[in-house]
Parts: C-alpha cells; structure tokens; sequence
C-alpha cells in the first residue's frame, strides 16, 4: 500500500469516526429518496455574498434602469415572481415564469427551465447582456460602478487593488450571494431524525408523494432539479390549456429541442425543483396554473396518467408546504 492510500484509508476511518458519533447524537433516517440541505453553507465567502446581494438588488445592471435581478427573483415569493410572466429592461414581456433563485446551487441538471446554461458561473455572463433580462453590457456596467465611490470602497475592502470593480469580482460577487440561498426546511429536520418536526398529515402527504410516484421525478437535495422529463407525458397539457383560455402553444413550450435541436426533446423541461413550492406560485414554465393544488392534480394527470383525488392532493399539498424554508415560514 502506498503513503497515499494509507493517508486516504486514514481519512476514510477518521470520518467513520466522526460519522458514528454524530449518529449517535442524533439518529439518521433509513434512506429516503429526498436528501436534506445543510443547515448553513460553509464554502461562500460571506463578505463576497454581501456585495453580491447588494449586486443582484442594484438596477443600474439594466440598459434602461428599470429592473434589478432582484425584480423576478423576489425574496418574499420564494425567491421568484408572482406574475406569470416578467417584465425586462425596457419593458419586454417573457413568456417564461422566473423559477426560484434559492437553492439554486443544487439544480445539477444545468440551469433555466431548459437546462441551458451550465451553471451559476456561465449563467451570470450571460445574463447581463441578455435582451430577455437586463439588456446591458458588462462595460457600461462597471463604468457606473466604477464611478460610485462608495460601490468602489466595497469593492476594494473584499478585492483589494487599485481597480477592484471588474466583471470578474462583480460576477464572483453575484454567484456567491446565489451560492449562499440555501432553505433548510422542517421537512429536513424530520430526514435528519427529528420525527416531530412535520405533523401527521405533512408524513401521510410524503407517503402520498412517495405512493403516487411524483418522487420517481422529483428526488434528490432540491426534489428535483437533477434531471429532464417531457411536461405533459399523457394527455394533451398545451391543448387544455389552451382551451381553459391560458394561452396557445409557444416557442418556449418546445422545451429542451431548442437547445438540443433533437426532436425527442420536444416539451422536455428540467424536473422542477419543489423546495418551497408553495411560495413560488403561478407554477410550470408558462406561470398558467395559480394553485398549488391544480398543479398537483395536473401532475398527476399529465406526469402520471391519474386523476389524485382531492382529499389526497389535500395531503400532499400539506408535504410540499413543509419543504418550505423555516426562515421563510416565519415572515
Ligand atoms: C425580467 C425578469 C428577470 C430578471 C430581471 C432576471 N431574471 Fe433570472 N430568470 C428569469 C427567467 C424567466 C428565468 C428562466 C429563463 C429560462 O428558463 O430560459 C431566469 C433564470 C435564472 C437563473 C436560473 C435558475 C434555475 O433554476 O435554473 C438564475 C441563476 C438567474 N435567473 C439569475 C439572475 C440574475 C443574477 C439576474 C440579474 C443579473 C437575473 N436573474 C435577472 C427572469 C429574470
Ligand atoms: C415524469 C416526471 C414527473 C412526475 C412523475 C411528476 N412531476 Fe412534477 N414536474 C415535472 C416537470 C418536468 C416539471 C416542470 C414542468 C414545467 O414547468 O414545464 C414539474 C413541475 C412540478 C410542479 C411545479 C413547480 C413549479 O415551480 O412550477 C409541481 C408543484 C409538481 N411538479 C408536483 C408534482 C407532484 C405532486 C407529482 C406527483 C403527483 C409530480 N409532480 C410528478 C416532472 C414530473
């Protein structure tokens, strides 16, 4: 055996260690198909996360002054925006829904409903110069920062040098405040062993859930987020909709084929994430369902092929309020 694998063989019975003691302190639920969030993120530079809020709230990023990043990524509705669609710079209607800024970090099957953008990294130089967002450039950007004294002084304290505000440290700034909307919630309490931290019904919705095979696409840390999957299996979800007079098939509608260009992926979007869904209202990437509850039965009815009936959408929607974050359960 080599030093190295004597270190890592250390590591691994180091951690074992370590692992048994908090077990003991607190005893961790047999595997379920939902993983818990940290309570606290280690890895994001506080000071950077910092100026990155205050980034993300600032509307000189918009060509014409209107919007911040904050306008669709509102911190009282989870993170997202309660129109079914926003407004851009200069007034520009989307026809997307804005998805949830929190937890952002957790979504592995790549960014935007579609799965378009790699990540947080490549996401934040894209989306300043964006017509559908901020509809500026990077250079008029950090011209007006670089001409406000006091975003210059806050620059510096964390960067340091004599011309601290470039796109790289604003960038930076931006993706660690997003690195950092973490929610933990009750219901990771209750993965976490605590068994009194969701109600009876809150448990009897998550076996609902589980039951009714919603947890076959939404799994993992962000109940979803982690794969792709066509919206609108069975039926005909673009018909309906349109005929309940919420709007005629779009472009967006195509899905994931607009960035593949591969036909299978017609109507193919990324597996929402349902971390505090019920914030996050109107649902699915056209904002066209208002209630938690006709999302649930949609889902079920288009995901699943099953019309759930309305006293067990009650419990499930209950399970799905638990995932909301306890700092934002308070407010
Ligand atoms: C006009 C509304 C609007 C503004 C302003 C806006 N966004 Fe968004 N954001 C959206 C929409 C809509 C999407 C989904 C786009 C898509 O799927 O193609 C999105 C997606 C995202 C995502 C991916 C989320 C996920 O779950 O994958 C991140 C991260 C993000 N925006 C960050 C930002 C940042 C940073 C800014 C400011 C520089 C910003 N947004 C400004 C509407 C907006
Ligand atoms: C076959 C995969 C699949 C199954 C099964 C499934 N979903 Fe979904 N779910 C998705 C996809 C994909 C989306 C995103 C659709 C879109 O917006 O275009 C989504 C979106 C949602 C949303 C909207 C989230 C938001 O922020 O807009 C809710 C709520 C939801 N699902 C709940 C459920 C429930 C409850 C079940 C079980 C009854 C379920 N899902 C079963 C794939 C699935």
């Amino acid at each position: 055996m080599s030093t190295s694998s004597f270190r890592l063989l250390f590591f691994v019975v180091a951690i074992a260690a370590a692992t048994q003691l908090t077990v003991t302190a607190q005893a961790i639920r047999a595997p379920e198909p939902i993983l818990p969030l940290p309570e606290k993120v280690t890895d994001v530079d506080p000071g950077k996360a910092k100026l990155g809020e205050k980034l993300f709230a600032d509307k000189r990023l918009s060509g014409d002054g209107t919007v911040s990043c904050q306008s669709c990524h509102l911190p009282h509705a989870g993170g997202a925006d309660p129109r079914r669609h926003s407004v851009s710079a200069f007034g520009k209607v989307r026809e997307l829904n804005s998805p949830t800024i929190f937890n952002v970090r957790y979504n592995t099957a790549g960014l935007n409903w579609t799965g378009r953008t790699k990540d947080l990294d490549a996401q934040i130089s894209s989306s300043v110069g964006n017509a559908d967002t901020m509809a500026h450039d990077w250079g008029k950007v950090l011209k007006v920062l670089a001409a406000d004294p006091a975003m210059v002084s806050e620059f510096k304290t964390i960067y340091g040098g004599d011309a601290p505000v470039t796109q790289k440290n604003a960038s930076e700034a931006i993706v660690s405040f997003e690195r950092s909307l973490i929610t933990p919630s009750r219901f990771d309490d209750w993965l976490k062993g605590d068994d009194k931290a969701i109600t009876a019904q809150e448990k009897v919705g998550y076996d609902k859930f589980k039951n009714n095979g919603c947890v076959g696409c939404h799994n993992g840390i962000n109940v979803g987020g982690n794969s792709f999957m066509k919206f609108g299996l069975i039926g005909d979800y673009y018909g309906d909709r349109a005929k309940k007079g919420r709007g005629a098939m779009v472009e967006v509608d195509k899905g994931r084929l607009l960035v593949t260009k591969k036909e299978e992926d017609t109507h193919v979007f990324r597996v929402a994430s349902l971390r505090n869904v019920a914030l996050t209202a109107p649902y699915f990437h056209d904002g066209a369902v208002d209630t938690l509850d006709e999302a649930i039965q949609l889902m079920g009815r288009h995901q699943l092929g099953r019309e759930i009936p309305p006293d067990e959408r009650k419990d499930i929607e209950a399970f799905l309020r638990s995932l909301t974050g306890k700092q934002l359960e308070k407010r």
